[in-house]
């Protein structure tokens, strides 16, 4: 009986960026003037950063790894969580952080990678669970150094084509914190069926309501409780 119940679900699919967890305390970029934590993003988030200066590179992802364990997630986070008593919900996320995880949501896609893993430098599949600093010598078993899975500016996106397939079957979609001008990520929304309603939460959205788009100008905690209101009463 579960199982059949289960396949008529709503899909819901949630897009979200870096405003999802700036309530739990994370900056985002926008909101710092393009820099993240202080730092451009050009020195500490693409490949010739690393190449240029790997220490402060490993260094700055060591403080946002630090960072997490210092955070804890919002009512958003919760809230969408609580969403999969009823409905198949996808999560497909720009962030780097696990604060969707840790409130409970079980279908977790990181488009951007993640901060509490790492890779080989020359194996991309090469990938292991860290939650402590990494230092340059931290090698992966084949003797090559490892560094942060995170998917730099520049870099392919490996997870992209599976968020696409994730976004054709969605019945609903919710985009959460985003500047949309990160792309792939921004054109996802894109790729949901025709007619699918759509709700943006953002408290500066960047874009305009239209006939299927809702657009919530809010943060997250507050937007996702109005969805929530407008959506199941
Ligand atoms: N938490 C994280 O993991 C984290 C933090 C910073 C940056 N990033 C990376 O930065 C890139 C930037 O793209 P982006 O579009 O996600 O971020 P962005 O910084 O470009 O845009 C953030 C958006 O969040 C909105 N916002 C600010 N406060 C909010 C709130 N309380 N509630 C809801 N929305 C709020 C802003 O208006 C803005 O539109 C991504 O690739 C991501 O990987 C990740």
């Amino acid at each position: 009986m579960k199982k059949r119940y289960l396949y008529f679900m709503k899909h819901i699919v949630v897009l979200t960026g870096a405003g999802m967890s700036a309530e739990s305390g994370i900056k985002t970029f926008r909101d710092s003037d393009g820099l993240w934590e202080g730092h451009d993003v050009m020195e500490v988030a693409t490949p010739e950063g690393f190449a240029a200066n790997p220490e402060l590179v490993l260094d700055f992802y060591n403080q946002r790894r630090r960072q997490l364990f210092e955070v804890e997630p919002n009512q958003a986070h919760y809230d969408l969580a609580k969403l999969e008593t009823n409905y198949k919900v996808t999560v497909v996320t720009q962030n780097v952080d696990d604060l969707h995880e840790r409130a409970g949501s079980s279908n977790v896609i990181h488009l951007h990678g993640e901060l509490l893993k790492v890779r080989s430098t020359y194996d991309t599949n090469d990938i292991q669970d860290w939650k402590t600093d990494l230092v340059l010598g931290d090698k992966c078993k084949k003797g090559d150094q490892l560094r942060p899975h995170i998917v730099w500016f520049g870099e392919d996106v490996p997870m992209i084509e599976i968020a696409v397939k994730i976004c054709e079957t969605a019945d609903i979609l919710i985009i959460i914190g985003t500047s949309m001008q990160v792309y792939p990520a921004a054109g996802l929304m894109n790729y949901v069926p025709k007619h699918t309603p759509m709700y943006f939460i953002d408290p500066k959205p960047s874009i305009d309501c239209k006939e299927n788009l809702t657009v919530i100008a809010e943060t997250a905690t507050v937007g996702v409780t109005k969805f929530i209101e407008l959506f199941t009463t």
